[in-house]
């Protein structure tokens, strides 16, 4: 068991560069499983969903090589086995297996997907799409068995739902006939999807739109692709930089796909400017109060909800999240309160009246984002603040340690 210390009050200055998107990584490994030549991964995150992913693939029977960033995926030899409940609740985006075995064998079997536990989560807009192309479905005690003789082509509304697009993703580029994936979510991860199905051979129309064409194809072949960069990453140390920054600089940055996010950061009136693929943002002085609602993308990103909160309590005034996507996703705000900060919930709406020095204490990352709001709160605290559980935090940042330690935050990660 690990917990990370960090005694808060530095300045942060200098360069992070970002990594490969976790979201992108965790569907990409599993697309691999469609054919049978090797596919090329690049820029991967080393991150322990990465990890999970992995022992999955192996399990299966596939060949997994990684070289740096960079991993090779032979699945030639894959059987089509049930994934045992251990491996598949390791991360939400195991689920991922589902539509790639389907594509490949028309038969999966695996029991429900794990994750930050940050609502309900259900998967039934996945089976719906499962079943209208044609599966029949098997479900006892959280375990589905999902088969069918022939994947025929349909028409879907996944309801902007990420984990549902990329599902009916890969069951249809390999079924028979066309699928329309309607209401389609639009996060660039998805396209990073489309991107690599196109290169294996897939014939797919409407990237980056919320209505995806599929024209079935008998065969997919080895491509190369490279993991966009993560935004999520790219805002978290956007914000490290808006409470703590002096000149710290983001690089490997995808702009566009954090414009929503600039946005609110002007609004408050943060100071940065953009360099092309990468930033350089400081803290800001006289910050103002904001109302944000968190929304599909290109909407604000419920991932920044909470490591934006950190900065809202820095702020003179009454600022408000309505976290449209999760119900349940305000755990951070109990271990926030604790250090000093005012913050009430209201439905789904939290209301955070500012500005409150935050002070060092012992706190939980109860879940990934939560656990980078900790970190975040951390580095503005007095004294020491000491983060446990923080599995969450290692499942979706590389190097995050290094990272800040690099820009001069006085953090660490010890054995407990
Ligand atoms: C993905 C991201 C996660 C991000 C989320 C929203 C990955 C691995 N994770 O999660 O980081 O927070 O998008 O941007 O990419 N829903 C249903 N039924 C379903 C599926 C979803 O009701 O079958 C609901 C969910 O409960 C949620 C909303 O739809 O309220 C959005 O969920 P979805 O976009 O599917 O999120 P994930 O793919 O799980």
């Amino acid at each position: 068991m690990k917990k990370i210390v960090v005694e808060g009050g530095k300045i942060l200055s200098g360069n992070i560069e970002i990594s490969g998107a976790k979201n992108s990584a965790v569907a990409l490994l599993p697309a691999a499983l469609l054919t049978d030549d090797t596919v090329e991964i690049n820029n991967v995150p080393l991150i322990s969903d990465i990890e999970a992913i992995k022992e999955i693939l192996e399990y299966l029977g596939a060949k997994v090589i990684i070289k740096g960033h960079t991993i090779k995926i032979n699945s030639k030899n894959v059987e089509n086995k049930i994934i045992p409940e251990e491996l598949a609740k390791k991360l939400r985006a195991s689920y991922y297996f589902i539509g790639s075995l389907l594509g490949k064998f028309k038969h999966a079997e695996m029991s429900f997907p794990g994750g930050c536990t940050i609502g309900a989560r259900p998967i039934d807009l996945h089976l719906k799409g499962f079943e209208l192309l044609g599966c029949s479905i098997e479900a006892q005690d959280m375990n589905y068995l999902i088969k069918t003789e022939k994947l025929i082509g349909t028409s879907i509304d996944v309801k902007h739902s990420v984990g549902a697009t990329i599902n009916m993703l890969l069951a249809s580029v390999l079924a028979t006939g066309t699928t329309i994936i309607n209401n389609a979510a639009m996060e660039p991860e998805i396209g990073n999807v489309v991107e690599m199905l196109i290169g294996m051979g897939a014939k797919i129309d409407g990237k980056d739109t919320d209505k995806l064409i599929i024209t079935g194809v008998n065969k997919l072949s080895g491509t190369t692709v490279s993991v966009i960069p993560d935004r999520i990453e790219a805002g978290t140390y956007l914000i490290a930089g808006a409470i703590a920054g002096n000149n710290l600089n983001i690089r490997n940055i995808c702009v566009d796909h954090i414009i929503s996010l600039l946005d609110t950061l002007k609004q408050i009136n943060v100071p940065y400017t953009i360099n092309k693929n990468s930033i350089t943002i400081s803290k800001g002085v006289d910050l103002k109060p904001i109302n944000i609602k968190t929304d599909f993308y290109p909407g604000f990103p419920t991932d920044l909800q909470q490591p934006i909160t950190t900065l809202l309590t820095l702020i003179n005034g009454k600022s408000t999240i309505n976290e449209t996507i999760y119900e349940n996703r305000f755990k951070h705000i109990k271990y926030l309160n604790n250090m000093g900060a005012s913050i009430q919930i209201v439905d789904r709406t939290s209301i955070i009246a500012g500005s409150t020095a935050l002070h060092g204490k012992k706190v939980i990352a109860t879940d990934l984002r939560a656990g980078a709001c900790m970190v975040l709160a951390g580095l503005i605290a007095d004294g020491k603040t000491e983060i446990s559980e923080v599995n969450h935090i290692l499942r979706g940042y590389e190097n995050m340690i290094e990272k800040l330690q690099a820009v001069g935050a006085k953090i660490d990660i010890v054995e407990i």
